[in-house]
């Protein structure tokens, strides 16, 4: 007799759904996108699923299975519990649009907030240098392929819809930390990291670095620098000091602008930890 196994996946629309229960035959060596591409072409015709790339590159096909934020075509169903039903949803913390299929432009509205890349300009001969270590780092930001699982997991937005408004999330730390830690970038996000993204409500839970198909380190390599940015370009006692004194001894400008604030922040020129 051939094995079956249960799927249970999340059928519905915004105004509402219910999970539904199909066996189909096991077949080894599937992915869980596999078996739901299967039911698409028999029982569930018209179920919906975002899917491109089939290779865990692609970053649509992001769901959970048995509660976990995951990749469809990245997840083995021979890793699954076989005695329990396999439970397919779609990702928690975005708007429904149909069955598996969520609305992750929330995403994209946050990443136009951040100032793009603002390089100086070149040297006399039209070049750009950067050291090899600084571009080595920055390899592992631009792994990201902006699947969102890290935004699904993170419960400042999985659990606070209050917070959507005033919240980036992971992905938006990485690549502000991406921008900021470039050493060729001349804009400062910090302060609106800070006061517009709500980086302090990250408490470093690391749930976000779990759950990365890519393994990027996004607690540690993205989100701890970027907090030391932040808090020292806004609390440095040694840096505010410094500016003080420089301030007392510069001479007088004929034609003063308005006193920054003594708490604006300073970008650092380049490194991680940026401390100055
Ligand atoms: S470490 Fe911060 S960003 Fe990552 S899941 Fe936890 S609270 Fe969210
Ligand atoms: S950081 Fe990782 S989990 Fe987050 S969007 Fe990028 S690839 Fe996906
Ligand atoms: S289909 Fe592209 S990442 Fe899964």
């Amino acid at each position: 007799m051939t094995a079956e196994v249960t799927m249970r996946v999340w059928r519905g629309e915004p105004a509402g759904g219910a999970f539904v229960d199909y066996a189909v035959p096991a077949v080894d060596g599937e992915v869980v996108l596999d078996v739901v591409h299967r039911l698409q072409a028999g029982p569930a015709p018209d179920l919906a699923c975002r899917w491109n790339c089939k290779a865990g590159k692609c970053g649509s096909c992001s769901a959970e299975v048995n509660g976990t934020p995951c990749l469809l075509c990245m997840t083995r169903m021979d890793e699954l519990p076989r005695a329990e039903p396999v439970v397919v949803a779609p990702m928690r913390t975005f708007p429904i649009i149909r069955d598996l299929v969520t609305d992750v432009s929330f995403n994209y509205e946050m990443a136009r907030r951040l100032p793009p890349f603002a390089p100086r300009p070149p040297e006399a001969n039209g070049a750009y240098r950067m050291a090899s270590i600084d571009v080595a780092r920055g390899q592992e930001y631009r792994r990201c392929i902006e699947c969102f699982l890290c935004q699904d997991v993170c419960h400042v937005l999985r659990d606070h819809e209050e917070h959507k408004a005033d919240y980036g999330g992971p992905r938006l730390f990485l690549r502000a930390m991406e921008l900021e830690s470039h050493p060729l970038d001349t804009a400062d996000r910090r302060a609106l990291v800070r006061d517009q993204l709500g980086l302090g409500l990250c408490n470093i839970t690391k749930c976000c670095t779990e759950v990365c198909p890519e393994h990027i380190t996004i607690t540690d390599n993205a989100i701890i620098p970027l907090k030391e940015r932040v808090v020292d370009a806004a609390y440095d006692p040694v840096a505010w000091l410094g500016r003080r004194i420089r301030r007392r001894t510069r001479r007088p400008d004929p034609s003063p602008l308005p006193a920054a604030d003594d708490r604006s922040p300073d970008k650092p020129a380049s490194g991680v930890a940026g401390r100055q």
